[in-house]
């Protein structure tokens, strides 16, 4: 199955100007865009074939929310990815499971692909796979509290749901996950997943410090989908190389 790789801005660029030439020196085939939100609608305008993401949404879908975005207003601009619990949002914005919960519950009710990041942080991770494991299991049970039950258990709502693995001392360090352990990870998520929602297929992705050079070590994991890059998907030229090491 091809691998997606899903370029994650952040903040990033600063002029639409920029946005726009960024996104239009990629191939869009398994490629997403997660644009800031006021580049989208630009984006899908200019670039009809791509495929979005927001970085975030509201967990209410109308009404007195200053300064958010709901599910519907994505919709409406073609949006069809959402990346929710990033590891920023849930440092700098104090975003808790509860409100990860409600997000993806609003967004996979709504049919949109939900992107949900997990990981441990590095003093988790030095005590070994196994306790990464144990906590990343603690917060996917949490993030995906009665989800089935709010989705109706509609398989097809469930399985619009993708995850990304992204350790957060690997986030924005230059120091990326040993892949082969990144696979063993990825490969208990979808164990885990599987046993809780039956859901066959799961979409695992890894993110951090993905770059050039060792995108292809990643991606060549059997049990690795894709990749969620950030500070190397505002290269071109870096960006390029590593949709070419996917294959598509
Ligand atoms: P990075 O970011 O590739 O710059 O480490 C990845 C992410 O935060 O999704």
């Amino acid at each position: 199955m091809a691998k997606l790789i899903i370029a994650n801005w952040k903040m990033n660029p600063e002029t639409l100007f920029r946005a726009i030439q960024l996104a239009k020196a990629e191939d869009f085939e398994n490629v997403v865009i997660a644009a800031p939100f006021v580049f989208l609608k630009n984006i899908s305008n200019t670039l009809k074939k791509a495929a979005l993401a927001a970085q975030d949404v509201a967990w209410a879908v109308k009404g007195a929310y200053t300064g958010e975005i709901s599910v519907g207003q994505l919709k409406q601009m073609n949006i069809q990815y959402v990346i929710i619990g990033h590891s920023e949002r849930r440092y700098w914005f104090k975003e808790t499971e509860t409100v990860i919960n409600r997000k993806l519950k609003i967004v996979l009710g709504a049919g949109l692909k939900a992107i949900l990041c997990v990981g441990e942080d590095w003093s988790m991770r030095k005590k070994g796979l196994v306790a990464a494991e144990n906590f990343i299991k603690k917060q996917l049970a949490a993030d995906l509290k009665s989800i089935s039950v709010f989705t109706n258990q509609s398989a097809a709502k469930i399985k619009n749901l993708l995850i990304a693995y992204e350790p957060i001392w690997a986030i924005g360090t230059g120091r990326h996950d040993n892949p082969r352990n990144a696979a063993v990870i990825a490969e208990f998520i979808k164990k885990f997943i599987h046993s809780k929602f039956k859901i066959q297929n799961l979409k695992v992705l890894y993110g951090g410090s993905v770059n050039s050079r060792n995108a292809g070590l990643f991606l060549e994991q059997k049990t690795i989908d894709g990749l969620l890059v950030g500070g190397a998907s505002l290269k071109t030229a870096e960006f390029k190389k590593i949709i070419k090491l996917a294959g598509l």
